[in-house]
């Protein structure tokens, strides 16, 4: 067994505990629509009957070539599914609705400025424009099947018209969130290896039109700096015709899309036959290590997974307009804005703004103008509409009958405004736990099935399994009130399959900590390693507590805090770094930066301006710390290691416990004196 990675201030230590709410019945109306209303499902995906079960998924899709075995083991724990089947994700979640569908809208994209009209790009355009974007990643910038291309596109129709084209074609695609900077962008380029870089001239942002190629320019730099070199740079236009940054083009490296495509009109792509298990993309992640990782997603079980539960979970019907208000910068967008929710025919919206502007009302006239009736949202945005405009939703004539929670534990009262509020008493609530590596949802409630249960994400989902371990590897059982480590018994189509590159990192990360034998291939001796903490309630109802690992989970966005404390350690006065997690009102948790200088350097706000850019800089403002603590010494064990668990306990004010064993203790009330002021 891996020796145990000590943590000592995790989200899970600093979280709060609620209560055990009532149950909440989903409306008669609700279920009379249902997709799914058989309770028998659970026993056909109980685990007698894995991995067969997951054909039920499987056959949500057109399939080229049906599969021969549904689950291979044989290199445990990168499991292969489907094998033997050939599909493509562009086919199917384009070309397969044309007969039925062509006329309707596939993607409603919401401009940020409200003068500016919203874009129905219906089946048949979607059609034509990824065939065409197809055409060009082809012809024009050279890419081909198993080639990965890194995309840093906001929030506009053109991310998933580039996703599919690149799907089309087999390309891998590693879509790069927009607020990213061009440093953590160029990190990506490197770590995948692409030689373009698909990305936008601006974008609007809480009212600003922002010169988004700029970070393009830098990437690029970055990028040649670590070795890789970026050929070609694909810049689409927010208004087309009309180049809207002040970054000048680069002679013979950028190229503007809405220029090339002329060339590509009319043109129709083959879609390549894909095997199942080859991948679809990279999503790059937070861990416990300061580089991200790339998630690598497969094709045929990924969309299996994110279709089927896109069905059953999000209860989407073709006739539904259904909107999922996270960035496609996340795995939430590509999971549940794009692929799953197309590939069942769905009308998804995309849009490009912040939630609040120009007013907190904004989301509701969405809604209210679309007749959005499925609703997607994380906890952070819940909280910041609560706030900023409790009473804005009775204002618009509009009703959701489905909602989701995804991203953070939900505090039962939040979810009871959502309820109450945002759903008019009449929406049935999903708060789903899952991960960029799971693909899909791994609990949460089955909408017309299982009653709510307000602060809970609900049970296992049909297919997983989830079972509960101690530090020593004790089954926790549920109902004991006692928490522990979550984990998932078995494989599922929607997880990921490695990380790109780095299959070591992979095993030792997710598997290595539970595993049974490290030399078997068969999957009951990988459970797999979530890095959340949990309790299970006797029905089997989990509540996620939050991270045991270094990631902290910002407004829903995972931040890594080695990630943040490299990145202090940049700016040439800084000593050491040591980020910890700080309860907030809104975002959740947020980062709170402690940093002690070099000998001879003083304390100074310049200092503390220096590493709040050099952050900034480096991931982006998502990771801006609260505070910039410079503190004289950091507290420490006699053995020289930071004790960040006392640093958390400052920041959270809460006792910081017995401290006389560290080789300095003095320090503390110090740094206490400081932060007061
Ligand atoms: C947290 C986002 C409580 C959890 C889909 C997980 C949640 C991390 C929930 C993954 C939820 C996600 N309730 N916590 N419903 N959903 N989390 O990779 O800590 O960005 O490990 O994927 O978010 O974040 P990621």
């Amino acid at each position: 067994m891996a020796e145990k990675e000590v943590v000592e201030t995790s989200e899970a230590q600093i979280a709060v505990h609620w209560q055990e709410e009532e149950y909440i019945y989903p409306p008669a109306e609700f279920i009379a629509q249902a997709n799914m209303t058989d309770k028998t499902i659970f026993d056909r995906f109980s685990l007698d009957n894995f991995p067969n079960c997951f054909k039920e998924y499987a056959d949500l899709l057109t399939w080229y070539e049906y599969w021969h075995t549904t689950l291979d083991t044989s290199d445990a724990p990168c499991w292969k599914w489907f094998v033997g089947g050939k599909i493509n994700a562009s086919y199917n979640c384009v070309d397969r609705h044309l007969k039925e569908y062509k006329n309707k809208t596939a993607i409603h994209f919401v401009p940020e400025p409200e003068d500016e009209k919203v874009e129905h790009i219906t089946y048949q355009e979607l059609y034509v424009r990824v065939n065409e974007m197809a055409a060009l990643l082809r012809d024009f910038a050279g890419l081909k099947r198993g080639d990965r291309v890194t995309l840093h596109l906001p929030m506009t129709a053109e991310l998933p018209i580039t996703m599919l084209a690149c799907a089309r074609l087999g390309v891998i695609h590693s879509q790069v969130f927009g607020g990213f900077s061009g440093k953590a962008c160029a990190d990506r380029i490197v770590d995948s290896g692409s030689n373009v870089l698909v990305t936008i001239d601006s974008y609007y942002r809480g009212g600003t039109l922002l010169d988004h190629k700029e970070k393009a320019d830098e990437a690029v730099a970055a990028a040649a700096q670590d070795g890789q070199k970026v050929d070609k740079v694909l810049i689409w236009q927010r208004y087309p015709g009309k180049y809207s940054a002040k970054t000048p083009l680069v002679e013979g490296r950028d190229f503007i899309v809405n220029d090339l495509l002329k060339d590509y009109y009319g043109a129709r792509v083959e879609p390549e036959k894909m095997d199942a298990a080859e991948p679809l993309f990279l999503m790059y992640t937070s861990g416990t290590t300061g580089k991200p990782k790339g998630c690598q997603h497969s094709t045929g079980g990924y969309l299996a997974y994110t279709a089927g539960t896109s069905k059953y979970v999000q209860d989407i019907h073709p006739t539904d307009v259904y909107w999922c208000m996270a960035d496609i910068g996340w795995i939430t967008g590509h999971s549940y804005i794009v692929y799953g929710p197309l590939a069942i025919a769905a009308s998804s919206v995309v849009y490009e703004g912040i939630p609040n502007y120009p007013d907190p009302g904004r989301p509701w006239r969405i809604a209210q103008d679309l007749d959005v009736n499925i609703f997607h949202t994380a906890p952070t945005a819940i909280r910041a509409l609560r706030k900023i405009g409790p009473d804005e939703p009775k204002k618009y004539n509009y009703q959701f009958k489905h909602m989701t929670t995804v991203g953070e534990p939900i505090e039962p009262e939040v979810w009871k405004w959502y309820y109450e509020v945002v759903g008019k008493g009449k929406a049935v609530i999903v708060d789903t736990w899952w991960q960029t590596e799971t693909g899909g949802f791994l609990c949460s409630t089955l909408p017309a099935i299982s009653p709510m249960k307000p602060g809970s994400a609900g049970p296992g989902m049909p297919g997983i399994h989830p079972i509960v371990y101690d530090d020593e590897g004790n089954v926790v059982e549920p109902g004991t009130g006692k928490a522990g480590n979550i984990c998932i018994q078995n494989p599922w189509p929607g997880a990921f399959q490695t990380i790109w590159g780095d299959r070591d990192r992979y095993v030792r990360q997710y598997y290595e900590r539970y595993c049974k034998n490290p030399d078997s291939k068969d999957w009951r001796d990988w459970p797999y390693l979530t890095g959340d903490a949990a309790v299970v309630a006797a029905d089997g109802y989990v509540r996620i507590l939050g991270r045991i690992d270094d990631v902290i989970n910002v407004s829903g966005h995972r931040l890594g805090t080695k990630e943040i404390e490299s990145a202090a350690l940049l700016v040439e006065e800084v000593a050491e770094a040591a980020v910890v997690p700080v309860a907030h009102e809104i975002k959740g948790k947020e980062p709170d930066l402690y940093v002690s200088l070099k000998p001879g350097y003083e304390a100074s706000e310049e200092i503390q301006k220096k590493v709040m850019d050099s952050i900034i800089n480096e991931i982006g403002k998502i990771a801006k710390p609260r505070n910039v603590w410079i503190v004289a010494d950091m507290p420490k064990t006699r053995s020289g290691k930071i004790m960040r668990r006392v640093l958390a306990a400052l920041s959270n004010k809460q006792p910081e416990g017995d401290v006389t064993t560290l080789a300095n203790p003095e320090i503390v009330e110090q740094i206490k004196q400081m932060m007061q002021g």
